[in-house]
């Protein structure tokens, strides 16, 4: 209970070894299953998914799409959907005719499709869970499907392109990485590592400090470019201030059209979590996963009442910035064009920019935010960051000499801080903070790569990336790191989702996953008594066996006794 929590609870499980195969595992006295696998039909008319070719393009939006990521259950009409996120693509896995060839239309448009955003009912009968095929809830939302632009930088002369004069209405939504749900029940998207979509025919085009910051390259990752005049940068310069956004959903109607919500800023967006300050006014921690680059804060100017209008919540409010010092305390500096030098606007599509004017903290590649439903407090995961030191910088030049909460150079395991808001409110402007955990290796590792006091011989782990907390208080964190379990990373295994009590800082391994996956997305469903956990990359024949492709999976966890799982 969230009482027993407060308190520092024993854990309701058995610390799981280390695994270093390819399968799932988890402890004693609960059980695991495959929800869905890429290439699963969500309509009855899709074509059976091929062990060794995969998809068919004519299916390739008729499926569950590849890379599973954040994700969030929603009850709707008494049915349970799950929206959740389709990051990026695997070509050797996706396209395992292509070889060394170049990217035809037919394969652009076949990973176009298969990343995004399904939107799914599942369901749980005598087998087990399932997807509920052909329900009229199912959705594939890609990266040809259109999105409103809301918010202030809708219409800005930055965000129109030739197809779209009025700069108002985007093409899909590119590399989506963790999730949210907003307090009035819809999913809320992040897109990601959208620079990694984009070339340019004249190289020098990706030579403007906007698409420099952002990490546009002359050469794209998929080929786009070559196949769609909107993916190349010389000709169309603003395509790309079109992504970075965070997007919301309304799983319950399955015609609504997706909104990119511009107020929140435009960064590597890796999840949103939201919180409601006392005021009513609604705030979201957002994170820019890349090094150095910063923490993020949004606070609405209007207040939210359960089952009152939502309309302006997230169109309407004030964008900050974190800056951590180095005596425990920290401030959200917010980012005013007085503040920055820069036009409204201009802030939220180049809001690394608007960060670095106000010497913001620089972090070591922010991961998930979670709010902790029990207790007045935030974490968020600073995975890794190589680049951390004396004499090494961001894209756009800030110094990232080790600071408060990224204080080890060579930061190769990660850590994760939390912080308490001024009077217990997320909406005040300074916090108190501290680390809840450096990861680390006491066995093989000296001084600060021992990682902190929690970290022990029986739960190593690097590279926290996935966090979520239940509805009990308990955190749990999965990882995205190093599985040699090898040098600094033996004894690690496989990557894992492991379990943290915030209040006596312990920290125990849950689940561990196949070889050369990462850990990423959760949720529960409605009854709490099972937990879907996303299974992204297996480099293994997961979940299928010898002779399949690998396949990015939703599994299932459940206690066999079937009480609660969070
Ligand atoms: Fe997509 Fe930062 O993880
Ligand atoms: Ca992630
Ligand atoms: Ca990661
Ligand atoms: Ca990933």
């Amino acid at each position: 209970t969230s009482a027993a929590r407060a308190q520092g609870a024993t854990f309701p499980f058995e610390a799981l070894p280390i695994h270093t195969d390819a399968t799932v595992h988890v402890p004693g006295g609960y059980e695991w299953d495959v929800l869905v696998r890429w290439g699963d039909p969500l309509f009855s008319d899709a074509e059976a998914f091929d062990p060794t070719t995969g998809i068919t393009l004519a299916s390739s939006d008729r499926v569950f799409g590849e890379n599973t990521d954040g994700m969030e259950a929603f009850t709707v009409d008494g049915r349970q959907l799950i929206a959740v996120n389709h990051e990026y693509a695997n070509i050797d896995t996706n396209l395992p005719w292509k070889g060394d060839n170049a990217f035809t239309a037919d394969d652009v448009t076949i990973l176009q499709h298969i990343q995004g955003v399904t939107v799914m009912e599942v369901a749980e009968g005598a087998d087990g869970w399932a997807v509920v095929v052909d329900s009229p809830y199912n959705r594939r939302i890609h990266h040809n499907t259109p999105m409103r632009i809301a918010g202030p930088a809708a219409g800005h002369p930055l965000m129109r392109t030739s197809a779209d004069p009025d700069g108002v209405l985007a093409l899909g939504t590119m590399n989506n990485c963790g999730s949210g749900k907003t307090p009035w029940g819809t999913y809320l998207t992040c897109e990601e590592n959208f620079n990694g979509y984009f070339g340019a025919s004249d190289p020098a085009s990706v030579e403007t400090p906007g698409l420099k910051r952002y990490g546009v390259a002359a050469e794209g990752r998929y080929g786009y470019e070559l196949h769609n005049a909107r993916f190349d940068v010389t000709q169309e310069p603003n395509e790309p201030h079109r992504f970075g956004w965070i997007v919301e959903i309304d799983p319950a109607d399955p015609d609504s059209t997706p909104v990119k919500r511009t107020a929140l800023g435009r960064f590597k967006h890796e999840n949103a979590a939201c919180a409601i300050a006392p005021s009513g006014q609604v705030v979201v921690y957002l994170g820019d996963d890349e090094r150095g680059e910063y923490l993020y804060r949004y606070v609405s100017n209007g207040t939210y009442t359960p089952g009152g209008p939502t309309e302006g919540l997230l169109d309407d409010g004030k964008l900050y910035a974190a800056k951590f010092n180095d005596d425990l305390t920290g401030d959200w500096v917010e980012l005013t064009p007085e503040a920055t030098g820069m036009e409204a606007a201009e802030i939220l599509v180049h809001t690394r920019m608007a960060a670095s004017a106000v010497g913001a903290t620089t972090m070591d590649r922010p991961e998930w935010v979670a709010v902790n439903p029990v207790a007045a407090q935030a974490y968020v995961a600073l995975t890794n960051n190589r680049n951390r030191g004396v004499g090494k910088t961001n894209a756009g030049g800030d110094p990232l000499e080790v600071n408060g909460p990224n204080p080890r150079a060579e930061n190769n395991y990660g850590q994760i801080v939390r912080w308490m808001p001024a009077g217990d409110d997320h909406a005040a402007d300074q916090f108190a903070w501290d680390l809840y955990v450096m990861a680390g290796n006491p066995v093989v590792g000296q001084g600060p790569y021992a990682g902190s006091e929690n970290v022990t011989e029986g739960n190593l782990f690097n590279s926290p990336d996935g966090m979520m907390f239940d509805t009990t208080g308990m955190l749990w964190i999965q990882t995205d790191g190093d599985d040699s379990n090898e040098g600094p990373f033996t004894g690690m295994g496989n990557n894992q989702m492991l379990a943290g009590d915030p209040a006596s800082g312990e920290i125990r391994r849950f689940l561990t996953g196949p070889k050369g996956s990462e850990v990423t997305g959760l949720t529960w469903a409605a009854d709490l008594k099972t937990m879907f956990v996303g299974i992204q990359h297996p480099d293994a024949p997961f979940p299928d066996g010898e002779g399949s492709l690998p396949r990015s999976s939703i599994v299932t966890v459940k206690r066999t006794d079937g009480a609660l799982v969070g």
